[in-house]
């Protein structure tokens, strides 16, 4: 058998968390809720990860560009960081596209790639795993379909080389600050002392700025959040009209965050078969449905230190929107 063909190279693995947990539960849950609230990680079925998609290219949504460009310019220097047998685990790899310039600068610099890419999506992480093995013969991926907990046990269970441990696009965002700490602070502890963590997080900036990169002008951001309706519908038998509901997204300066919401145009009930469940809703009732939190350099060093992490080196994209930021643990 030829070693250098793709199946040979790769493995998917999936995670526990994976089927332990219930879109139905957790829909019923976060409906009966004053306020509503439905988890963002249900944004990511096959039609919301391809509007994620587009979302990272829409002009308005710098993110996914600044980031680009530091990895452009930087995988270099973080490659020659680490000895050349260290494996790169990565959670929420979604299409690996940012991750392909640091895996091909890693190939030429060091010869060889183990990646663990890790996410819900098993179909991304199917096509995106075998498209990176047929543009590199020297790569290995080990593939996880599964939540972060699934990651980190991985982590931990992992072999004798070093790791370096990506989390990019500012998922971190997700969470509120002492969860992020607290989930921060579990890597840590997977982690020994010649690790690393490579960690994109979203600057605090202009609202203007951070509002319209939220709500873009070709209303792709409008679908993703509309999708989950979409999705409560196709998955559990659900009755949204999704004309009856409106994306809005605005900035919380009390919490730091770019917060999502589906508004309820005007009063109405839905029922959901699956669940038995009828919600009411007022008038400009809103769900609310995601955070993105944002962070200035000092929340940075932080939510580092808190979690026990040390600022290797930051760097920023040329316009100062973005930042990538190498942290080794703390003993
Ligand atoms: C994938 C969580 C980083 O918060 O910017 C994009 C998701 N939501 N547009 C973000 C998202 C609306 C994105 N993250």
């Amino acid at each position: 058998m030829n070693p250098a063909t793709a199946d040979n190279r790769f493995r998917l693995i999936e995670g526990e968390q994976l089927q332990s947990e219930s879109f139905a539960e957790a829909v019923e849950a976060g409906l009966a809720r004053d306020p509503k609230r439905l988890d963002c990680r249900f944004f990511y079925d096959e039609t919301g990860s391809l509007l994620f998609e587009q979302i990272c290219e829409l002009p308005e949504y710098y993110l996914t560009r600044s980031e680009r460009e530091i990895l452009a310019r930087r995988s270099g220097e973080i490659a020659r960081r680490f000895p050349r047998d260290t494996v790169l685990v990565e959670l929420g790899s979604g299409s690996s596209v940012k991750t392909d310039l640091l895996i091909s600068v890693w190939i030429a610099e060091h010869g060889s790639l183990r990646y663990e890419p890790i996410d819900i999506s098993e179909e991304i992480l199917r096509e995106s795993s075998l498209q990176l093995l047929e543009r590199h013969r020297r790569l290995t991926v080990h593939a996880i379909a599964g939540h972060f907990e699934d990651g980190l046990r991985r982590i931990e269970a992992a072999e004798s080389g070093a790791k370096l441990v990506l989390w990019l696009g500012s998922t971190i965002g997700n969470l509120t600050r002492p969860r992020a700490v607290a989930f921060l602070r579990k890597v840590r502890e997977s982690l020994s002392e010649r690790d690393g963590l490579l960690v994109g997080i979203d600057l605090r900036k202009d609202v203007a700025i951070l509002e319209s990169a939220y709500n873009d002008a070709a209303g792709v951001t409008a679908d993703f959040n509309l999708n989950l309706l979409d999705r409560i519908n196709a998955e559990l038998g659900g009755h949204f009209n999704r004309a009856k509901f409106r994306h809005e997204a605005k900035f919380n300066p009390e919490t730091g965050s770019i917060q999502m919401f589906l508004v309820s145009e005007e009063a109405q009930e839905v029922t959901i078969d699956e669940t038995g469940s009828t919600f009411s809703f007022g008038a400009g009732e809103r769900i609310h449905t995601e955070n993105s939190h944002k962070y200035s350099i000092d929340e940075i060093d932080e939510l580092l230190r808190e979690a026990r992490f040390e600022l290797a080196e930051r760097w920023f994209d040329s316009n100062g929107l973005f930042s990538l930021n190498l942290a080794r643990p703390l003993p």
